[in-house]
């Protein structure tokens, strides 16, 4: 592990400070913040070789798909770290959803796999342990479901207390159940997630709560390895294009950075293209890409069914628009039913998925039909959540009930291309034989 430093991402700025301040933000000009190390004194050859022979290892701290990486993630003593084994999420094939799609062949990485079934364990258990380190007692966070679980798991672990701040009402269910049962304090605050996000921000930034969103850098470190397992797991071989839905944009900022520190480590020889997905009614960033402005406008009301990414001022917008550039990257939205048919398909190649993350295939199917992707193209997408956080959704999508209200408040029922057939059947031989015609 590394000493490393924090430095403001602006570049007329790049203020540095030590990583035991506890800052979230630039104390000079309140840009956000990244983890920097030294890489020319880190970076070796026989590093790649080193973390594969780590896939091996029996050692707790190899098993861990983040820790595994440790070279390039913020210094920690082994018994200052927090961590459930996280990582290790499989890569798999997905033929139905490829040609649903028009492409040859589609990989998803499923960080659903994870403890707690969602990409968040890789930033909480290096934003967890930073917290360790710098002796808070007492972390928060505002989410929209996956964040507040796996926080409230992961400092239930280090003995913290957590506090999750969550819009009241809009949360999968799934999610609100795992907080409770891992023993966090849940604040139900009426508004949106973007109200609950500026006000934890206002509580933590003067009292002893350690502040655990992806405005964190250290969170943004653990995530930061799903790039570098994915290329592990693919013999160091880069794909075309990695596709991550957008939401308050941490995680795919975490991807961006990990993508170029390999590729100035040498362990990649190009990036690939990042291509970040949004729901059309929380689509910021889409709409600051196509429009080409130099700056996120947030919108006031964001509305998708897809509750983990609705949200409408992401706060790592910076962080995302430059591993967009670094990456000759794009964005793209998709509407409510594509979302939830995706979803679907993803379920027929027995896969399965939380709709936020269904945006991928979506956005991978509207782009390959407008020409953006080729379909010979090498592709991964990212699948962030596990199909049974919000079995509500889905039930509702496969019983024809699926009803999205936009943001004018027009409320209209989802046809359901990919709906799975719910029979109502006697308890009796001839009723079942005959339903099973
Ligand atoms: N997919 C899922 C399942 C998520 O939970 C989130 C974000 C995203 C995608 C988007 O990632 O925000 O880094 O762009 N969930 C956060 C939460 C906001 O509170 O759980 P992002």
């Amino acid at each position: 592990m590394s000493p490393a430093q924090l430095q403001c991402i602006e570049p007329d700025c790049n203020a540095r400070f030590e990583t035991s301040s506890r800052l979230y933000t630039c104390a000079r000009c309140g840009g956000l913040l990244d983890v920097v190390y030294d890489l020319e004194s880190i970076l070796a050859p026989q590093l790649v070789d080193e973390w594969d022979r780590r896939f091996g290892s029996f050692q707790a701290i190899d098993r861990s798909g983040v820790w595994r990486f440790r070279e390039l993630l913020p210094e920690a003593a082994p018994d200052e770290i927090v961590s459930m084994a996280e990582g290790n999420t499989p890569i798999l094939d997905a033929p139905s959803c490829a040609r649903y799609a028009g492409m040859n062949r589609l990989a998803f990485k499923h960080l659903g796999f994870n403890p707690t079934g969602s990409f968040k364990d890789l930033g909480m258990t290096t934003g967890v342990t930073q917290a360790r380190r710098l002796g808070a007692t007492r972390v928060a966070c505002a989410s929209t479901g996956n964040t507040s679980a796996s926080m409230a798991a992961y400092a239930a672990r280090a003995g913290m207390k957590a506090f999750v701040f969550i819009p009241s009402g809009q949360i999968a269910l799934g999610k609100l159940a795992q907080a409770l049962d891992y023993g966090a304090t849940v604040l139900q605050l009426d508004g949106d997630f973007d109200a609950a996000m500026r006000l934890v921000r206002e509580v933590t930034s003067d009292s002893d709560l350690y502040l655990l969103n992806s405005v964190n850098p250290f969170r943004l470190e653990g995530q930061k390895t799903i790039a570098f397992e994915l290329l592990q797991q693919r013999r160091w071989r880069t794909p075309d294009r990695i596709v991550a839905p957008g939401g308050n944009l941490g995680n795919s900022s975490a991807i961006a950075k990990g993508l170029k520190e390999l590729l100035e480590a040498g362990a990649i020889p190009r990036m690939p293209r990042l291509t970040i997905v949004q729901a059309e009614g929380a689509n910021p960033l889409y709409r600051m890409w196509t429009e080409q402005a130099d700056r996120l406008t947030p919108l006031e009301h964001a509305s998708t069914l897809a509750t983990a990414i609705k949200i409408g001022a992401p706060v790592s917008w910076r962080k995302a628009q430059r591993g967009l550039e670094w990456s000759g990257g794009d964005v793209e939205q998709v509407g409510e039913s594509e979302i939830a048919d995706a979803k679907a398909m993803i379920g027929r190649d027995g896969i399965g998925c939380e709709p936020a993350s269904a945006v991928t295939l979506a956005g991978i199917k509207k782009m390959v039909e407008a020409g953006r992707i080729d379909k010979d193209e090498d592709v991964v997408a990212i699948l962030t959540g596990h199909a049974l956080k919000d079995p509500d959704y889905t039930i509702n999508y496969h019983r024809g009930e699926l009803a999205f209200t936009d943001s004018a408040g027009t409320t209209r029922l989802l046809p359901a291309a990919f709906a799975s057939p719910m029979i109502r059947v006697a308890p009796d031989r001839d009723a079942i034989l005959a339903a099973l015609e």
